[in-house]
């Protein structure tokens, strides 16, 4: 089993939901945090005034699925975030240990 987590901009959230749906992929959880990629400390415009932008929100997803559907849901989750812009966010995969389903006492990839 893998992890995915996927730093997206918050705006993209129902989009990238949208495509994990056609997908059919069940399970996620989201967090909202903030951060910063290659541009920090750039100055950005807002209302006028100038502001230094260290932090900025940012949503992330995170799914657990098997090993052969990591590459289907990569390719989901971008090409729904992408604006081309920078700031679109990136996404990490990690190995999963183990699994439960509280409710059935499932375990591995049967409890996702
Ligand atoms: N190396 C990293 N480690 C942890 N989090 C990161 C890393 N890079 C980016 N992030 C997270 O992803 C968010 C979006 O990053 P961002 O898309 O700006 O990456 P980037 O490398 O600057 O690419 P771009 O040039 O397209 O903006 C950041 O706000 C931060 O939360
Ligand atoms: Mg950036």
């Amino acid at each position: 089993m893998r992890e995915i987590r996927a730093i997206i901009r918050p705006e993209k959230l129902q989009e990238v939901l949208e495509a994990l749906e056609r997908i059919g992929h069940p399970g996620v959880t989201v967090y909202q945090v903030e951060g910063h990629g290659r541009q920090a400390g750039l100055v950005e415009q807002f209302r006028g005034r100038e502001f230094r932008v260290d932090l900025l929100p940012k949503l992330e997803l995170r799914i657990v699925c098997r090993d052969e559907e990591v590459e289907q849901l990569l390719q989901a989750i971008a090409g729904a975030a992408r604006t081309g812009e920078i700031g679109d966010g990136k996404i990490f995969v990690y190995p999963v240990l183990e699994a439960l389903r509280i409710r059935s006492g499932e375990r591995g990839e049967e409890a996702l």
